[in-house]
């Protein structure tokens, strides 16, 4: 096939579709039954022939020095192929750590311990417990300095400088527009509040880990990633190798959140035990040790001033937060103030946000980073003006909607479905009724019925290049798209092959996916910030159009008439307006020799001067037991401003998803370290750590899309859906407490404990 054959059709000269035969509708997941049935082979599932299995030592302190490492002991255990440390040939390499990465030099293997689990040694063995046997036999003389496990600590002058130059990760970051002192002056009443957020820990089901095996000197990888690309350049970068000896494989993802953005350590500690052993190895942590290192949402302190007039309209917003990122700079403070900047219509705003260093884990994005912390501020300060000045909480923020995106320099957003969210989400949940009826319910039983809601937004202005895209039509009508996105749980693949349906008629059972891989398929940016399916889908369909172009051209032929007259319908081409005059697929005698058509797609950059945004809202009702302090969550209905909804099914699940992440935040979820003796956390695994399960959860959840058309925000009109759905959760449950009781819960989780301590002070005060 000639180069010419190949056609690139950027998605900026395809219109999004007026109407749909596939795409929108609730579609199983292509690859259900393989991931509910255990068919599905995960990286963690992955067995190769002459597999030895690695485990890491990690430091037990939340600050300490390596003196002395005596491994001898542990190299003579059974099992044991090898034994590493930072003084292994070829294991003293640099660790980059995300932003500002050079402003932090650190080992994979670093003698200073800045956080409990830090990696010390590593061991391979023929059996996961001959390494973990080997791992304890390791001696290790530590010295152990003093620890800051509390971000309010961290910049006291007696607090323990964790790097060089102290403990803030570099300068604070501001923002200003208008005047807020003269705001605060035109404003009829202005509060001030201070709120905190828990730390919350990343628990994808699926370990993180990795299968690594090389081949002389290509190195292989199976990791659930939600970028293989990312994995890719992050080892090639440590190890000096070239990107293509790197191959990562990532067909399956057991949940990811943000935490499995980049390469992690544990890829170059099982290279490097693979490299040495000359065997494939398999290092998956355990749940203790991915919720130390992995990631999280960092723990958050923030300030809010706010001025509102009594007819409601918002005159100065001032804020400040303080963010943790743990021991290393992980970015705990982005997104942290984007809604204050950009949610409401508000002449005056200031913002600061300090990212401070702590001794524990660092940090990593965690489902719309910073976004449900400022939520759990700003919408809790919402709801406290509406209540001072007497208006409904819906209506108040309808009276603040937006008319661009003031942070951007005004520039207007491709579709702005925020009022829809508030009116229709209101209207669907039926706020006002169920406010009135909780208020007349109240009386003086001790359960009581509270009704609260929020909004949202999200930073990410949908997809943007590079993705690209090959879809391939088979001589016989079938398909294959071969994309290098992650299906991370979200249902990608589903999605995609739909748009290839849509586009060229193929049933889905007909479409062979192949995905997630740097050695076979086309380069793209990690699934995260909820951009997939912006990103993705217009390069599959710029893809199939131009399969589709150079079908109908080959059909033409046969024809004798002009592609332009042909239209591809159920798997034959026909003239459009004559419907005698048609083909089946597999007849066209150039498909026939040549066997199969290849389009090549891939992702035109966003629209200029405009800016892609999904909006969101959620409203709930809670109830509230004043003896015990529990919540009860009875119902939750989310609204949603994505653009199109791509497959309703899979958008539902987003959705359901997100509000259970923001029920965790809320009610459930908080990383505890011993902040007192030893900087340890004491709730490393399932037990302690509470996720909400299916009883914290309401089995009233709604789903209810705000399907606006956009047709500038790319060909699919879809603008994105993962994170807005879990922006407002927390604050509209805290809102809703608030209905119930009186009470405004500004730390978040809003446990039993705390909230009997917050009702019980009421009562004294
Ligand atoms: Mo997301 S926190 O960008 O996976």
């Amino acid at each position: 096939m000639s180069a010419a054959e190949y056609r690139e059709e950027p998605s900026k000269s395809l219109k999004p579709w007026k109407e749909t035969s596939v795409v929108g509708k609730p579609l199983p997941r292509v690859d259900g039954y393989e991931r509910v049935s255990g068919a599905a082979v995960y990286p963690s599932d992955n067995v190769l022939p002459d597999m030895i299995y690695g485990a890491v030592l990690r430091c037990p302190h939340a600050h300490a020095l390596v003196k002395r490492i005596d491994t001898r002991e542990a190299e003579k255990m059974p099992g044991v192929r090898a034994v590493i440390t930072g003084k292994t040939a070829g294991a003293g390499v640099d660790w980059p750590y995300a932003t500002p990465a050079k402003t932090v030099k650190t080992k994979l293997f670093e003698p200073h311990c800045r956080h409990e689990g830090e990696e010390v040694a590593a061991v391979a063995a023929e059996t996961p417990y001959q390494a973990w046997d080997a791992v304890k036999a390791i001696k290790v003389e530590y010295e152990v300095l003093p620890f800051v496990a509390d971000h309010k600590k961290a910049v006291e002058p007696q607090a323990p400088a964790i790097h060089q130059g102290g403990n803030r990760v570099g300068k604070a970051q501001t923002y200003a527009r208008g005047d807020v002192a003269k705001g605060f002056a035109g404003a009829d009443v202005v509060l001030e509040e201070t709120y905190s957020t828990a730390c919350e820990l990343h628990t994808p089901m699926e370990l993180h880990g990795c299968v690594a095996k090389w081949d002389g000197p290509r190195l292989t990888l199976w990791e659930p990633t939600q970028g293989v690309f990312a994995v890719q350049s992050g080892i090639a970068e440590v190890l000096g190798l070239p990107l293509a000896n790197v191959r990562v494989i990532g067909h399956y993802v057991g949940g990811a959140f943000g935490s499995r953005l980049r390469a992690g350590k544990y890829n170059i500690i099982a290279a490097l035990l693979a490299k040495k052993t000359g065997r494939p190895v398999k290092l998956f942590l355990t749940r203790e040790e991915t919720y130390l290192c992995v990631g999280n949402r960092p723990p958050c302190q923030m300030k809010l001033k706010a001025g509102v007039r009594k007819d409601g309209i918002l005159t100065a917003l001032e804020y400040s937060a303080l963010g943790a990122s743990g021991a290393y700079p992980a970015g705990g403070t982005g997104g942290l103030d984007w809604l204050v900047r950009d949610l409401y219509a508000c002449p005056n705003v200031r913002t600061e946000t300090t990212d401070l260093y702590i001794n524990a884990g660092p940090a990593r994005p965690f489902r719309a980073p910073g976004h449900p912390q400022c939520a759990w501020a700003l919408e809790q300060m919402m709801d406290a003006l509406a209540e001072t000045i007497g208006m409904d909480p819906v209506e108040f923020r309808l009276k603040n909607i937006p008319p661009y995106s003031q942070a951007r320099g005004n520039i207007p957003y491709t579709s702005t479905g925020l009022r829809q969210c508030l009116e229709e989400g209101a209207r669907a949940f039926g706020w006002k009724e169920a406010r009135q009826k909780a208020a007349e319910s109240r009386g003086s039983s001790h359960i009581r019925r509270g009704v609260g809601m929020a909004a949202g937004l999200w930073v990410v202005g949908g997809g943007r290049p590079p993705a690209t895209v090959v879809v391939k039509l088979f001589a016989d009508g079938s398909a294959n798209l071969n994309m290098g996105a992650s299906d991370i749980g979200t249902g990608t693949k589903t999605v995609m092959a739909m748009v290839v349906a849509e586009e060229l008629g193929v049933p889905l059972e007909k479409i062979q996916i192949e995905n997630a891989d740097t050695g076979t398929t086309q380069f793209t940016t990690p699934s995260g910030g909820s951009k997939t399916v912006p990103s993705e889908s217009p390069a599959v369909r710029a893809a199939a159009f131009s399969v589709k172009q150079q079908l109908l051209a080959m059909a033409g032929k046969d024809l004798k008439v002009s592609p332009s007259e042909l239209e591809l319908k159920g798997g034959s081409v026909g003239v459009k307006d004559d419907p005698r005059k048609k083909m089946k697929i597999a007849d066209i005698s150039e498909l026939k020799g040549r066997g199969v058509v290849l389009g090549v797609g891939s992702r035109g950059p966003n629209p200029e001067n405009q800016w892609v945004t999904p909006f969101s809202a959620q409203f709930c009702e809670v109830e509230v037991n004043m003896k015990t302090g529990e919540v009860k969550v009875l119902r939750f209905l989310g609204t949603n401003d994505s653009g199109r909804v791509m497959n309703r099914m899979t958008f539902e699940c987003q959705v359901f998803g997100g509000i259970t992440m923001g029920i965790g935040l809320a009610l459930t979820e908080s990383r505890v370290l011993d902040g007192n003796q030893t900087g340890k956390m004491v709730n490393r695994n399932w037990h302690d750590y509470k996720l909400p399960t299916c009883l914290d959860v309401p089995a009233d959840m709604v789903s209810l899309p705000i399907e606006l058309d956009d047709p500038a925000c790319n060909s699919a009109g879809a603008k994105g859906l993962g994170e807005p759905a879990t922006i407002p959760t927390a604050a509209a449950l805290a809102n809703a407490v608030y209905n119930a009781t009186g009470v405004r819960m500004t730390s978040s989780p809003m446990d039993p404990l705390q909230l009997c301590q917050a009702l019980a002070s009421r009562k004294e005060g």
